[in-house]
């Protein structure tokens, strides 16, 4: 797809990040965007920021409530997008929300696992299914399906468990790769694309933290202080002499730091992301620090997981993760 004017696309998790940065990127394009989150004020401010531009007359940003993990939800917002866009079609689909957390079999829950778990591979399934006959009625359309270098590279390294982000991002991967052939057997008219973003510079923590524990404060309840804790032995950290105030106080300033250190950000991301569509590739790495860990974990799979290959990594591309 070379051209994005006057066309409609969905993006889920609109309301911040990458998928904010595709809406107004899309909006400035003169593309109508139907965007869903499970925060209406986050969407409100990205429809305002879309708004600032001068928008094409006629064109619609429309946002709705839709938690991607529950398909009921999902099929209730494609109704509203077929209303509100006044359109039996749609051409861009951009599963894009997810969150983090949940990590470990042993000291995160099974809801918690499965939370990010079907966020994260759930909403990218069920958004396929969802918006396909919308898809279908198009002359052209595209699927971007974000995975992560973790859809790759199982571990965000040693110490933190982090086995249901992983796993769902893995999913992510290899659902739409084998998704290329099924769409060129039975629908070629539509191309997909996965997305493999290195750090981005987003509130991912955070927005992670609140959605998982469905609280909205800044303070870490007493289950987010212990798995803090728990984090902070895992990479050598002892936080014996801590206080819960200091706890609380290292787990803000990740989420800061995750958001301002990153080496690229959400709005160079979503660039990325949009020129790779415009030029046709299935396979869409965002970052030098991405590009990087492809290509070593190709080098050398036997070693990606040692301390030694995520120390020689983190180091080279500078990341501190924490
Ligand atoms: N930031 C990074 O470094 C990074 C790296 C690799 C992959 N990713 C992936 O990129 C995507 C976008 O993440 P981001 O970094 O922009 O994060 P973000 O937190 O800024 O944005 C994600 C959005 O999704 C929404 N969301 C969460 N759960 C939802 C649900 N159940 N239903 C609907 N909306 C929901 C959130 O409210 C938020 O607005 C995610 O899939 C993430 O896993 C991010």
């Amino acid at each position: 797809m070379k051209d994005f004017a006057g066309k409609i696309a969905v993006i889920t998790g609109g309301g911040t990040g990458m998928g904010r940065e595709l809406a107004r990127q899309l909006v400035a394009e003169g593309c109508n965007v139907a965007m869903c989150d499970v925060s209406a004020d986050a969407m409100a401010e990205t429809r305002q920021m879309c708004e600032v531009e001068r928008l094409p007359q006629g064109l619609r940003i429309t946002t709705h409530i839709a938690d991607v993990s529950i398909e009921d939800q999902l099929i209730r917002f494609r109704d509203e997008v077929a209303e509100q866009q006044a359109s039996d079609k749609i051409h861009l689909l951009f599963n894009n929300a997810g969150i983090g957390g949940g990590g470990s079999l042993f000291t995160s829950t099974r809801e918690q696992w499965e939370k990010t778990f079907n966020i994260c591979w759930g909403g990218v399934y069920l958004g396929v299914r969802t918006f396909m006959p919308l898809l279908l009625k198009a002359d052209e359309g595209h699927i971007v399906n974000t995975s992560s270098v973790n859809g790759f590279w199982a571990t965000v390294g040693p110490g933190v468990s982090h086995t249901a982000y992983s796993a769902a991002k893995f999913a992510v991967k290899g659902f739409t790769e084998a998704l290329m052939t099924d769409l060129s057997l039975n629908a070629p008219h539509i191309k997909c694309s996965v997305v493999m973003p290195g750090h981005i510079g987003t509130s991912i923590v955070s927005n992670s933290r609140k959605i998982q524990s469905g609280l909205e404060s800044d303070e870490l309840s007493p289950n987010e202080i212990v798995a803090t804790r728990q984090r902070l032995k895992g990479i050598g950290v002892d936080t014996a002499a801590m206080s819960d105030a200091d706890i609380t106080k290292i787990a803000l300033d990740r989420a800061r730091n995750f958001l301002e250190q990153a080496p690229t950000s959400a709005a160079a991301a979503a660039r990325i992301i949009l020129d790779g569509v415009k030029a046709d590739r299935w396979r869409i790495l965002v970052g030098d620090d991405a590009h990087r860990l492809d290509e070593r974990v190709r080098q050398s799979p036997e070693k990606a997981y040692t301390p030694e290959f995520y120390q020689d990594f983190a180091k080279e591309v500078g990341w501190r993760l924490g």
